[in-house]
């Protein structure tokens, strides 16, 4: 008997023995990835190696089924987990499992100006994909925001380089670190919809360098981001999604990219360029549907049938072929292939708090005379609240952000929820229609019957929260279109002049993603910046409002007064929109702050500008030395104190002039900021290191950033518009 066992004994363990020689590399999770990728390469039929290149279905791509490689799934969007669609289709699926956590927007997340509130944003929303088992994010986007026309602005950074840099790579890092592929987008100067899928910008190499390529240059860099999106439009003469300049020249061989390059969803437009310009995968190209069958099955993408015709026939070098596989394998080896992938969350408490704080320390405080706000709570007998942003749903419309939700609580929600119902009484005031993509829907609703029943409110109450803004519908803060104008929409200026002529005391409250004029910004005695603020929206709103979160928000772009002051619309139609077929950047480096500053405008409200509920001195400002080389760091140190009595957060602000150089430079610009926390009365000594190789310019003789000795101002404010403190160093 016992030999028996022993004789089955040794068989199994010899056919044990075998089955691990025979493991292939790819497979054995202890081996590094590159060892894995080479190993599953060198596997691969060609005909396998095209499948990983394009679009099996609208949001995934092949695996190699044939070697247990799984398939890449891909989901939007930036501020949550989008539904589930159909196969071959942009319409949901109807699942029941599907409903996510909203989260604030990216310009809200940029309003914080806290680079924790990123990492703990990406971490989120990367459990959030991880649970649904998504490989890659597609999101965050960080295309500068040029003209508040630019529908999609709300999912983007603001118009600075140095803060949309700092606060998109936290964001990577907290979504990877869940073993989530995040893809950083729209790489490169998608800063509008009009034209979108062919508009072709131009631009000097400065700007290129110096505004509109630094945040993606920090998301490779810095976070490692393990895939990128090519956008829409043309970039001197060639689409993005398959562009030697951008993708072969600056990305993967400047930056040393080693991820995957996905085009936008029918951003491809040629076999040839697709091959040799850099892309790797291709989604979204039109189909109708079926791989087999149909006019255009995804089997006839430009990176499929025809990819693998020319590779066999030796028109395209199988280099080029293994160099998209190798990558698109990394990506499955990093994430659904990854030895120590973690597990996600879905819908979770932790998503929530982190929305609502989020959301919290986004809200900026822009005017608040007489101490108007905070509003505590049985301050007031009635309070009446007006505007169809206070209940409207603010997560869907808006393109391919828009979310299925868990919940979504609206703002007269949470302010009752706060002051208690009998004390709150709402009317719509005004009505924008449904959210429809690619057209405008208006309202039915009577607009004069609805300002006569909000100014009837409005009289007889003590005082009046005017909740408006933008909304996610077309021509509004969405994907597709532009804003015709810097107004806002659907009668809201005349009912703001409305509702103080019954109450003087009315306060605006706005919800939106973009900049708007303030015809009635003297007669209102305050103004809160809210954003689409997500799940959490009607808590954060009512927590900065009834003073229980002390407001810290800064703004991330400037507030024109009017929008022939903007930058982008300063040189007629060829700087914005552009002549339909072409477009050049005429402001060149002087984005935002930048050209107010220089053209000594002054905005509405600047970048970086936010009020709190208790005050803040800015000490003095010192640096170790004055005199430094080019590779030094500056240790920059100063003290902040709250000379108020609420707990609360200012941030400091660092920018940089080069006032004698050989090249134009603007008056300032961003190279630090913190965010610093204090108690009533309390100091803090902060200290900031500031690289002086920050304070370069691109150089287009050289072609290279430059740095010309000679002084240097730092200038430390808590806005562009107010600085505070100066001081002079040298750089030899
Ligand atoms: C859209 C957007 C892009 C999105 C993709 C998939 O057109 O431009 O941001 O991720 O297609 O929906």
């Amino acid at each position: 008997m016992k030999s028996i066992f022993l004789a089955v004994a040794a068989i199994g363990a010899s056919l044990l023995v075998t089955a691990q020689q025979k493991q292939p590399i790819y497979l054995d999770l202890s081996k590094p990835i590159e060892e894995r990728v080479e190993n599953a390469l060198s596997l691969m039929a060609a005909e396998e190696k095209v499948s990983l290149c394009y679009a099996q279905s609208k949001f995934s791509s092949k695996g190699v089924p044939r070697l247990g490689i799984p398939e890449v799934w891909t989901d939007d969007g930036p501020h949550g987990i989008r539904e589930e669609v159909l196969w071959d289709e942009w319409g949901g699926a109807n699942w029941t499992n599907d409903s996510c956590t909203a989260f604030p927007a990216l310009t809200c997340l940029s309003a914080t100006f806290n680079p924790k509130l990123s990492l703990l944003y990406g971490t989120s929303i990367g459990e959030e994909a991880r649970y649904r088992n998504k490989t890659v994010l597609l999101g965050p986007g960080v295309n500068i925001y040029r003209t508040p026309l630019n529908g999609r602005n709300f999912e983007y950074l603001g118009e600075d380089p140095y803060l949309s840099s700092r606060m998109v790579v936290p964001y990577i890092q907290g979504v990877q670190s869940i073993g989530v592929a995040a893809c950083v987008k729209h790489f490169a100067l998608n800063n509008q919809e009009a034209w979108r899928g062919h508009i072709n910008v131009d631009l000097s190499d400065r700007a290129l360098n110096e505004i509109y390529l630094p945040a993606f240059k920090a998301a490779v860099q810095e976070a490692k981001v393990w895939s990128i999106m090519g956008a829409y439009n043309q970039f001197r003469g060639r689409h993005c999604c398959h562009n030697d300049l951008l993708l072969n020249k600056i990305l993967k061989g400047d930056w040393k990219f080693d991820g995957v390059v996905i085009s936008d969803w029918g951003g491809v437009h040629d076999t040839d360029q697709a091959v040799n310009n850099g892309l790797d995968l291709e989604m979204g190209t039109y189909t109708d549907g079926l791989t087999t069958k149909g006019k255009f099955p995804y089997s006839d993408y430009y990176l499929a049938n025809p990819f693998l015709k020319g590779i066999k026939e030796g028109k395209y070098d199988i280099t080029l072929l293994d160099d998209k596989s190798r990558r698109i394998l990394r990506l499955i080896f990093r994430t659904t292939m990854s030895p120590n992938r973690p597990f996600g969350r879905f819908v979770s408490p932790q998503h929530s708090e982190a929305a609502l704080r989020i959301a919290q320390e986004g809200i900026v405080l822009l005017k608040n005379e007489q101490q108007f706000f905070p509003v505590p709570a049985g301050q007031y007998k009635k309070i009446a609240v007006i505007g169809e942003n206070a209940t409207r749903s603010l997560v869907i419309g808006g393109g391919s952000s828009s979310l299925k939700v868990a919940y979504e609580q609206s703002p007269l929600e949470g302010l009752t929820a706060k002051y208690g119902k009998d004390h709150i009484v709402y009317s719509l005031g005004y009505a924008s229609g449904p959210a429809v993509y690619g057209r405008e829907e208006p309202s039915k609703l009577n607009a004069d019957s609805l300002i006569a029943a909000a100014m009837d409110v409005a009289k007889h109450a003590d005082i009046v929260f005017f909740i408006g803004g933008l909304n996610k519908n077309h021509f509004q803060d969405c994907e597709g279109g532009d804003r015709q104008s810097l107004s806002l929409p659907f009668g809201q200026d005349k009912l703001i002049d409305a509702l103080l002529k019954v109450n003087k005391n009315t306060a605006v409250v706005l919800l939106s993603g973009n900049a708007v004029s303030m015809p009635w910004v003297n007669k209102v005695p305050a103004i809160i910046q809210g954003w689409y603020l997500g799940a959490e929206a009607g808590n954060a709103l009512a927590d900065v409002i009834s003073g229980e979160v002390n407001p810290s928000g800064k703004l991330p772009f400037s507030f024109p007064k009017k929008l022939e002051d903007n930058a982008a619309h300063f040189y007629g139609k060829i700087s914005y929109p552009g002549d339909s077929v072409n477009q050049y950047y005429k402001e060149d480096i002087l984005v935002g702050y930048r050209w107010f500053d220089t053209k000594k405008i002054a905005p509405q409200f600047s970048f970086g500008f936010g009020l709190s509920y208790t005050s803040f001195d800015l000490g003095p400002l010192s640096t170790d030395r004055l005199t430094y080389s080019k590779d030094d760091v500056i240790r920059v140190k100063f003290t902040l104190k709250n000379t108020g009595s609420r707990y609360g957060a200012e941030v400091a602000q660092l920018y940089v002039n080069d006032p004698i150089c050989t090249v134009p430079r603007p008056v300032k610009e961003l190279k630090a900021f913190e965010k610093v926390f204090l108690q009533p009365g309390e100091t803090k000594t902060v200290e900031l290191d500031v690289k002086v190789a920050d304070f370069a310019f691109y150089d287009e003789g050289k072609k290279d950033w430059n740095i010309e000795a000679g002084d240097f101002m730092l200038q430390m404010g808590n806005s562009s518009g107010n600085i505070s403190q100066k001081i002079k160093i040298v750089v030899k």
